[in-house]
């Protein structure tokens, strides 16, 4: 498989995460740090792609699923609200759910655009199966996920498709699968589905959004944070504690003077602070070239400075606009990246091209000081 390009560190390739992760090398990675589409929020510009099915079958495609209807104002400004760059979120909500193979089952769409949440989650689930084919035994896996409002359109619907061939099942909907103005909980959702294929489900962590957009809701409290959900295959894997500061720059008084109850003496105080706490407050400087939503290179730190072991190698299979790379790079660690639409990628090369430069004028700089 050829690179789209590739650096001294790492590598991008271009396509669908799931057809890629098959031909990636199995226990190559370290640790997966990721952030997936949104349910329904976002239209990437890709072409539709082909999910579940039968691979053989000749595909005799339904009606498009038609997208959500204006109007819906809690939606529409939930949406705007939450991620950056309204203009396609716009399109997101004007284009379709895709369509079903009336044959066998197949839906034929863009990730994060499928009819129903639960829909999506099986595809992110089958898609992480694969991250767990390519990670090794003592790997980590890191999802960073928001949540959505069901509408009062397609989205949300109960579509149910047949899944044998030339069975056809697929019907419209009878009842909805969220209620209106409900969050759907995929992350909720994502989180039974992985625990369910048997990862081990090691942390619940938030990152808290310091500079959220305002919502304009008045019926709820504006959401203010994204799910990071930390997962790795069995008891044992690669971690390097973390630890910060106490709340107060050093142990309270109290904790000072705490007695063991088993010896009688002080307790032992660990003066390099306590554990890390799993709410990380970042702020989001957003990243103007990019019409997607974009996390930031601080969300990645604490994350891999835990779970990325010295020469180990980060995958990301839907790296955007290269965040993930970019901040390996400057780390000089190994990289793989995974992007389906092609501006994204040239958007990496370029973002990733002006790290390498900016890393090598900052290595000149020090040799000649
Ligand atoms: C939420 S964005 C990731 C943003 C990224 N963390 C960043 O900081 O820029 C999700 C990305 O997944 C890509 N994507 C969508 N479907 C994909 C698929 N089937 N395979 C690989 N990438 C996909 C989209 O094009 C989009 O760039």
């Amino acid at each position: 498989m050829t690179p789209y390009f590739s650096t001294s560190l790492g590598r991008l390739y271009q396509g669908n995460a799931l057809a890629v992760l098959n031909e990636l090398d199995p226990e190559s990675v370290d640790v997966c740090f990721t952030s997936p589409p949104y349910w329904g929020l976002r239209n990437y510009g890709t072409e539709p792609q082909i999910w579940d099915g039968d691979p053989e079958c000749a595909h005799v495609w339904g009606d498009e699923i038609p997208g959500r209807r204006w109007g819906n104002a809690e939606n529409l400004c939930g949406i705007q609200a939450t991620i950056a760059g309204s203009r396609s979120n716009i399109e997101a909500m004007e284009s379709g759910h895709g369509a079903f193979c009336q044959s066998c089952g197949a839906w034929r769409g863009d990730l994060g655009m499928e009819p129903s949440p639960s829909l999506l989650v099986r595809h992110l689930a089958d898609i992480f199966d694969k991250v767990r084919r390519c990670l090794k035994p003592s790997g980590a896996l890191w999802i960073d996920i928001g949540d959505s409002y069901a509408g009062s359109g397609g989205a949300g619907g109960d579509w149910k498709h047949g899944r044998k061939r030339r069975e056809v099942k697929w019907r419209q909907p009878k009842q909805v699968e969220v209620p209106r103005k409900s969050r759907c909980a995929v992350p909720e959702r994502i989180v039974v589905e992985m625990l369910d294929r048997g990862w081990c489900y090691r942390n619940h962590c938030i990152w808290e959004k310091d500079n959220v957009r305002p919502e304009s809701a008045l019926d709820r409290f504006t959401q203010n944070f994204d799910d990071v959900f930390f997962f790795t295959l069995c008891e044992k894997y690669y971690f390097k504690t973390q630890r910060e500061d106490f709340a107060a720059g050093k142990p309270s008084p109290r904790a000072q003077l705490r007695v063991s109850q088993r010896s009688g003496r002080p307790c032992k105080i660990n003066h390099e602070g306590r554990i890390a706490r799993a709410i990380w407050k970042i702020y989001n400087p957003g990243f103007s070239e990019a019409h997607t939503a974009t996390f930031p290179t601080e969300l990645l730190a604490k994350p891999l400075a835990a779970t990325l072991p010295p020469g180990g190698v980060v995958l990301d299979p839907f790296l955007g606009s290269g965040t993930t790379a970019e901040f390996a790079e400057r780390i000089g660690a190994r990289w793989i990246g995974i992007e389906l639409s092609t501006a994204n990628c040239e958007i990496i090369r370029e973002r990733v091209e002006w790290e390498a430069r900016q890393l090598k004028l900052d290595i000149g700089e020090e040799a000649a000081a």
